[in-house]
């Protein structure tokens, strides 16, 4: 498949998973533990993560890809947002508070919202998910997470888990490096 240059990539889950925190890693690049390849070019400074009122719009460039990161809001109240972008996404992040037993399912209904959309199911997009907070003592582990999510039945599209620690970057690079390696 042909690569395109410029990708357009849809971060989603459920609020307090982690996803601006994921974001925010990215930049600025001297104070990332990423590797060099994954340089920041939005002027936005790091700043206090606050909970994410709608989305906002990150942009990134790797050796070989321009990324536009679409931070979405995972509060209920947003989540109606998520499906308007779907779309126009090459690839999708979907994030994981690994220690949040109790929301496991609501993050599942969300997974199968996604996957039985319209705009979704006929896209052969990569879907990285990151199980984060892996560092708390209560998480469970990615392969418990997938099991959770039932991601064995995701057959029609490439996917791929991470453990992460997004606090210190930690299991990052692993995925992102997935993602632009799947990334059609
Ligand atoms: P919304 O914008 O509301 O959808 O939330 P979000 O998914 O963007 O979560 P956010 O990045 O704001 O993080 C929520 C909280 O989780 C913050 O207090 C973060 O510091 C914390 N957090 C994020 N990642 C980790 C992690 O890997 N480990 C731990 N212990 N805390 C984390
Ligand atoms: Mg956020």
């Amino acid at each position: 498949c042909l690569r395109k240059k410029e990708v357009n990539v849809l971060c989603l889950g459920l609020d307090n998973s982690g996803k601006t925190t994921i974001i925010n890693q990215l930049k600025p690049a001297n104070v990332s533990p990423l590797s060099e390849e994954w340089k920041h070019v939005s002027q936005t400074q790091a700043q206090e993560i606050v909970p994410t009122i709608g989305f906002n719009i990150e942009k990134f460039k790797s050796s070989s890809l321009s990324f536009t990161v679409f931070d979405m809001s995972g509060q209920s109240r947003y989540r109606n947002l998520w499906e308007h972008y779907y779309k126009d996404s090459h690839a999708i992040i979907f994030v994981i508070d690994s220690g949040d037993k109790l929301r496991m399912v609501v993050a599942k209904e969300e997974l199968d919202t996604l996957f039985n959309h319209e705009d979704i199911r006929r896209k052969r997009i990569p879907i990285l998910f990151f199980a984060n907070k892996m560092d708390l003592h209560d998480a469970m582990s990615s392969v418990r997470v997938s099991q959770m999510l039932c991601l064995d039945n995701i057959k029609d599209k490439p996917w791929h888990i991470c453990a992460t620690n997004a606090v210190k970057g930690e299991g990052l690079k692993e995925g992102l490096d997935w993602l632009q390696g799947n990334m059609c």
